[in-house]
């Protein structure tokens, strides 16, 4: 499976990542947490993306791109992978193309999650991370559970809002995306590689709709 899973921040792309990986087998490749895990580390990498992800605009293209063909080269990703953030502007979806033509692996499908704006705000402003576990909770769709712990490997959740979660930085992100990653909603039509899915409702629901799009797509 060599899927993208494309749509605005907040439509579930993460979420819904890691459960096709439970189901197939293959990495989820979040740029996000990526660099998110670089800024925690304080690596160079981590120190020089740090304020641009506050701001909630975009990692320059070289950057990801470098981020992008180091992750694909590791062995687990030999038979696969989930891309979630990745492309994100037309110059990373040309890149990536070209990376992977060399190695003769291309895309198998580009999944857009479709959610309206105002769900997404809601999305976003209740989302909220274990920084012990990794697992993400919303606190109006998928509450932690009360009392701790969250989720059996931790003996006491830490809940976090992620830095560019704030009201004014969603706005940022949520025009970003309409101005830089929305193209390549046309591009990847162009390219017959374009699926929908309604990604409003219930975890289930869209977990459900979205197996219903990738049936033809081989599991690894
Ligand atoms: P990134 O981490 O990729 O953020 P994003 O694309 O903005 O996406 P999110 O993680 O916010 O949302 P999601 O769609 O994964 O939703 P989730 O499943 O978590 O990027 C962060 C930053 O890094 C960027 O702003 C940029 O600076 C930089 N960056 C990353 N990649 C880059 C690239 N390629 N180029 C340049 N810069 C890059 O769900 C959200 C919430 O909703 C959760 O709480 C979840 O529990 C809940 N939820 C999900 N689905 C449902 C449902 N069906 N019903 C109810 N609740 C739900």
């Amino acid at each position: 499976m060599r899927i993208v899973l494309l749509g605005a921040p907040g439509s579930g792309k993460g979420t819904q990542a890691q459960r096709l990986v439970r189901v197939h087998g293959v990495p989820q490749v979040s740029t996000g947490d990526l660099l998110r895990e670089a800024v925690a580390q304080g690596s160079p990498l981590g120190q020089r993306v740090k304020a641009v992800m506050e701001s909630g605009a975009l990692v320059d293209d070289s950057t990801m791109l470098a981020v992008i063909r180091e992750r694909l080269a590791r062995p687990d990703a030999g038979h696969g992978f989930i891309l979630d953030g990745f492309p994100r502007t037309i110059a990373q979806a040309e890149a990536l193309q070209s990376l992977l033509a060399e190695i003769g692996r291309p895309l198998e499908a580009v999944v857009l999650m479709k959610v309206n704006q105002e769900l997404l705000f809601r999305r976003l402003t209740g989302r909220r991370t274990c920084r012990t576990c990794g697992r993400v909770f919303n606190i109006y769709s998928a509450p932690p559970p009360v009392p701790p712990p969250c989720d059996g490997r931790c003996t006491a959740p830490d809940l976090f809002q992620r830095p560019d979660d704030s009201e004014a930085t969603i706005g940022r992100r949520l025009e970003v995306y309409q101005a830089q990653t929305q193209p390549l909603i046309d591009y990847y039509r162009r390219a017959r590689l374009l699926r929908e899915v309604d990604a409003e409702g219930d975890l289930d629901a869209v977990a459900t709709r979205l197996a219903a799009v990738l049936k033809d797509v081989r599991a690894i």
